[in-house]
């Protein structure tokens, strides 16, 4: 991996933390993300299972854990299961795993080749009751495609259909959604990374350049900085693009007098961040673009106010709502007497401004967590307020990425430019 090693007590707290969730004579099972095919021979970059990754520090394909804490056999109790590589596996794909590596990266200490799966699981399973099977429960989110967890997790139940099955996500969704002093560590480098990436575009992006030129350039810091890569698919939107929620074609040519809307983060140690950013392509903001981007910037900044414990994304969504209904009327765009008599179960506002302010982050970009999560210390959010008008050709987003404290929200972006000052500046030096 690019990144550096990351000490194993991370991934040891994250089993013992889980484990304690576990009810007396339980096993747990969690399977590694499929190799992705593309084409042909090839596959998709990979990219660990982020639940499988937050339990064991892993990324190597075709891995299974078993966490059975009661088991009499007590190396068995946790366990690693790698592939098991050969002459051919190693000149072709490379090197996998050792088992001392394997033991190393995990801190799991009993690491056994995956051909010998079926042969401990079924002695795991004779000794225990209770079986525990992972599925990724992202709300609306219903892939065609099945990934590990569903397929062999099904088999699992038709091959020991007497015993009691049930759901881990609830149990690890609420350790992940709570981040620990390391995973923020890992999380600053993230945001840092990307802070270094759009003040290299800042320097970058003029009249003439294509988007996808300004991305190349996103790319090159953040593969320069040790990041995976992006966190998800960059959007590097120019002109009337600016208002497609989630463009990502960034094909087009950038022209004098646009804007040029940034969403991108970086992936670093498989953990995201989440930036927007909004520039003038030339340099400098219009007269309107200053004011519809000021109207952004103000409730950025008073919406960052909301993450304190004890609130939710609920009602951070329904407070910045009304921030930008009001901005939108000062914009001219909306008008009072209308809003008074407007449809309260589809509002005027959301013409111009037509998605959420919060979302969870961490090692997924919309990171696990629901929206009547009460704010803890230790979690993670965005504050990404926005407005489009296309019939100006303004789209305007900006985004932060929140830590929340005891005592205040720590805004993780906080160095990263956003005064327009200082984007002209920095643009025009
Ligand atoms: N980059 C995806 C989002 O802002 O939610
Ligand atoms: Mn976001
Ligand atoms: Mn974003």
């Amino acid at each position: 991996m690019k990144y550096l090693p990351i000490n194993n007590s991370l991934f040891k707290e994250n089993r013992d933390n889980f484990t304690k969730l576990l009810p007396n004579d339980s096993v747990a099972v969690f399977f590694s993300n499929d190799q992705q095919p593309r084409n042909g021979d090839q596959y998709f970059p990979y990219r660990q299972q982020s639940d499988f990754f937050y339990l064991t520090g892993i990324n190597q394909e075709n891995s299974i854990l078993v966490i059975a804490p009661d088991i009499k056999t007590e190396n068995l109790r946790e366990s690693l299961f790698i592939v098991k590589t050969n002459e051919q596996i190693a000149i072709w794909e490379g090197h996998k795993h050792t088992w001392e590596e394997a033991r190393d990266i995990s801190g799991i200490q009993n690491i056994f080749w995956i051909d010998d799966f079926d042969l401990i699981f079924k002695e795991i399973m004779i000794s225990t009751t209770n079986v525990y099977l992972n599925r990724n429960e992202y709300p609306k989110f219903f892939p065609d495609v099945k990934d590990r967890n569903h397929r062999l997790g099904n088999k699992i139940r038709k091959d020991f259909p007497l015993h009691t099955f049930n759901r881990s996500a609830p149990l690890i969704t609420k350790l992940r959604v709570v981040k620990s002093d390391l995973e923020v560590k890992l999380m600053k480098r993230a945001c840092n990374i990307t802070g270094k990436a759009f003040e290299r575009v800042l320097s970058y992006a003029k009249p003439g350049k294509y988007e996808f030129e300004v991305q190349a350039e996103i790319t090159h810091e953040f593969l320069m900085s040790r990041a995976n890569g992006h966190g998800y698919e960059p959007i590097i939107a120019s002109g009337k693009n600016t208002c497609v929620l989630h463009y990502t074609e960034n094909d087009k040519i950038c022209r004098d007098g646009d804007l040029l809307l940034f969403d991108f983060g970086a992936e670093y140690a498989n953990y995201s961040a989440d930036m927007s950013r909004t520039i003038p392509v030339n340099g400098k903001f219009t007269s309107r673009q200053k004011e519809c981007y000021s109207a952004v910037l103000r409730v950025l900044k008073k919406a960052k106010k909301l993450y304190i414990p004890g609130n939710t994304i609920n009602i951070v969504n329904s407070e910045v709502n009304m921030m930008m209904e009001e901005e939108i009327i000062k914009l001219g765009l909306i008008k009072t007497e209308d809003v008074k008599n407007q449809d309260k179960d589809n509002p005027l506002f959301k013409k111009y401004f037509m998605h959420g302010t919060a979302h969870f982050l961490g090692l997924d970009v919309h990171d696990v967590g629901s929206k009547e999560d009460k704010f803890k210390p230790g979690m993670v959010l965005t504050c990404e307020p926005g407005l489009y008008i296309p019939e100006e050709n303004i789209g305007i987003r900006l985004e932060n990425d929140i830590l929340i404290t005891e005592n205040y929200p720590v805004d993780l972006m906080e160095s990263i430019p956003i005064e327009i000052e200082e984007i002209e500046e920095l643009m025009n030096r």
